[in-house]
């Protein structure tokens, strides 16, 4: 029987082309968004691919939401934390209420979409949790305080996950993009955005499709001994 997966902030960039890819795999896929309706309803119509819509930061939406994503495509096998935002200011200038946004749809975000899902895999005896962390949750970034907490603290969460989830079929790992193409990186300047490529050693932005494959292959079965990794897919940027 189809795997289902479900993908958070899945109808649109990074998001959009994982749910592609578990529904080519085979994967019985829903996606999930916040409030882009006319972007939501134009993926479903391009791709048959079923969305939902919930806020990620609010656990009782988030709960809700699950479950009638598992009455109506089946129990939850993958899950994707996809769903992220940016409130980016340096330092000496970010609002508590930034920072609050950042950590509530990004970290909390991920608790909110892993617990409910969580019961399940470990009586199924299988389940597949990944995280869409960051480069800059690895190395850090200028005006990125909120934004790198969280990702960084992603991977403390898939590490810790997948002590807890092991014995239980279930592996937890996250993907660290560097620089992707999507609506996140095209809305910074054209000029900052050419100064980040010219930082990237392979010239270029990655494309979401290469961020996908990383997923794809972390939710299959080849995939099992992988557990509480990271895997980066950077063009090449280091750090350490
Ligand atoms: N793009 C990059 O270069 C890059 C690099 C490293 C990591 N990442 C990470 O990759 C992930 C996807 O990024 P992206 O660039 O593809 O973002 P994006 O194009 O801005 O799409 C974000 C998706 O998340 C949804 N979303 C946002 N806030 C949400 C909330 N509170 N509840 C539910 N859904 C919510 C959006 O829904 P709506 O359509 O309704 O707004 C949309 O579907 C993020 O976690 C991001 O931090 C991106």
């Amino acid at each position: 029987m189809a795997r289902t997966a479900l993908v958070t902030g899945g109808s649109r960039g990074i998001g959009a082309a994982i749910s592609k890819a578990l529904k080519a795999d085979g994967y019985n896929v829903a996606a999930t968004y916040a409030g882009n309706d006319e972007a939501a309803a134009s993926f479903t119509e391009e791709t048959g691919i079923k969305t939902y819509k919930w806020n990620v930061g609010d656990y009782a939406e988030s709960k809700a939401g699950i479950e009638k994503v598992e009455a109506e495509v089946g129990p939850i096998d993958v899950v994707v934390a996809n769903a992220g935002i940016t409130r980016d200011a340096p330092f000496h200038k970010m609002t508590p209420e930034q920072w609050q946004q950042v950590i509530d749809t990004n970290l909390t975000g991920v608790f909110n979409t892993v617990h409910p899902v969580w019961p399940g895999m470990r009586e199924r005896k299988f389940g597949r949790v990944i995280v869409i962390s960051s480069v800059n949750g690895q190395k850090g970034q200028f005006a990125q305080v909120n934004y790198a907490a969280t990702k960084a603290g992603d991977i403390g969460i898939v590490r810790s996950l997948a002590q807890e989830g092991a014995r239980a079929g279930i592996t937890a790992n996250a993907v660290c993009p560097g620089y992707i193409a999507t609506e996140m990186v095209m809305a910074v300047p054209e000029k900052v955005r050419e100064a980040i490529i010219s930082q990237i050693p392979a010239g270029r932005l990655g494309e979401p499709e290469e961020i996908a494959r990383c997923v794809a292959f972390l939710a299959s079965d080849d995939a099992q001994f992988i557990n509480g990794s990271t895997i980066s897919a950077n063009g090449a940027q280091f750090f350490g």
